[in-house]
């Protein structure tokens, strides 16, 4: 819709129908999932994200050294991306679900999507060195770590953007204290 068409307080001009800026709740897009107004999913997704650079760093050392201390490494950097990312995904599916404003727009939806997308990914990495840890190295090993860095950047771009392009899950100042 053109914004011509849409009021400055989100509700569309007399006359012309939105269903998704008319729907009550629009605006209501403050983190719920919070502890003291501070969201949880923002606080929670930086493990995965260094642990998933991690897994990579590590296959990377091992393919360059041969130190069998680099696979072992990245077999629990990779574990570890994975449960930590299910923790900071279970987190983020709560605010999705339990905020109107969140769960209304399209963006969020696509947020879940590539999330999914990245931790079917960390649990397939995971599994597969769970057949052997040092030969699930090389070449596959370290062809899904490194997608998975991919994947995790373009997770928290876009995460990045529901936050500071969109304003979900930030502030709209009422808990903070007058003067
Ligand atoms: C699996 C389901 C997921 C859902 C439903 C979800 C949902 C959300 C939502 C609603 C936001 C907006 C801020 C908020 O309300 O807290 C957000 C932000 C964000 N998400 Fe997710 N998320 C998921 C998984 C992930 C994963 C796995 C990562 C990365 C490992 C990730 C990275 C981010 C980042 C970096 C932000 C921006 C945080 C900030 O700058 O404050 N998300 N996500």
């Amino acid at each position: 819709m053109p914004q011509e068409m849409i009021q400055p307080e989100g509700r569309s001009a007399p006359g012309v129908e939105d269903p998704i800026t008319d729907t009550a709740g629009y605006h209501d897009s403050e983190s719920r999932i919070a502890i003291w107004g501070h969201p949880l999913h923002a606080m929670s997704v930086a493990f995965p994200v260094a642990l998933t650079f991690c897994a990579f760093g590590a296959d990377l050392f091992y393919w360059w050294s041969g130190a069998t201390r680099w696979a072992w490494a990245a077999y629990w950097a990779s574990g570890t991306a994975f449960l930590f990312g299910l923790a900071a995904g279970a987190i983020g599916t709560l605010e999705l679900l339990s905020v109107p404003g969140i769960r209304i727009r399209a963006m969020a939806w696509t947020h879940f999507i590539i999330a999914m997308l990245l931790l079917s990914l960390l649990g397939l990495n995971w599994g597969w060195r769970m057949t052997g840890w040092q030969e699930a190295v090389l070449p596959w090993g370290i062809l899904m770590s490194g997608f998975s860095v991919l994947v995790v950047v373009a997770t928290g771009w876009h995460g990045g953007k529901l936050v500071f392009d969109y304003g979900l899950g930030t502030s709209k100042g009422s808990s903070r204290p007058s003067g």
